[in-house]
């Protein structure tokens, strides 16, 4: 939605993807891309493009060591709009209201389409496996194996 101050998108819980640390970063993005102001783009922009590696590294992390199957799908994303950025913040031009407002419709349009159709995906997955984990967990009596138990012959 436009505002008088330029194009905002505020977060609402409809954008949650259902992993606490992943919505937590998210809402933090859009803290960031609300924040940005001809006062204060230089500053903000840093802050938001280094906050934008965190989110990514650490959600990178979490489909990794998940072994989630779109993993390297959704790296390619990543990329993509880290290059998309860079090719925007390229033509070095002065910074105005409408570029300032240009670069939040990209942010805010890119953020939504992503966390709503690829991380929403992701999330899916994660708490289907986490589910699973917890049934078998239950139906296993959550007896966890140690090296004990293995050199007893019993894992
Ligand atoms: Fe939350 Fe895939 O970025």
């Amino acid at each position: 939605m436009a505002t008088g101050t330029g194009f905002v998108v505020e977060w609402r819980d409809g954008f949650k993807v259902g992993v606490s640390q992943v919505d937590a970063e998210h809402r933090h993005l859009f803290t960031l891309v609300k924040a940005l102001s001809l006062d204060n783009v230089q500053d903000t922009l840093n802050e938001l493009l280094d906050y934008v590696v965190t989110h990514f590294t650490n959600e990178q992390e979490l489909m990794d060591h998940s072994g989630y199957p779109g993993f390297r799908e959704h790296l390619v994303l990543h990329e993509n709009f880290s290059a998309q950025v860079a090719d925007f913040l390229a033509s070095n031009s002065e910074w105005d209201e409408d570029r300032i407002m240009e670069l939040r419709r990209f942010l805010n349009k890119w953020l939504v389409g992503h966390i709503l159709t690829h991380d929403l995906r992701f999330g899916r997955w994660y708490l289907d496996q986490e589910r699973s984990a917890a049934i078998q967990a239950a139906a296993t009596g959550n007896r966890k194996v140690g090296w004990f138990d293995r050199l007893l012959g019993r894992g």
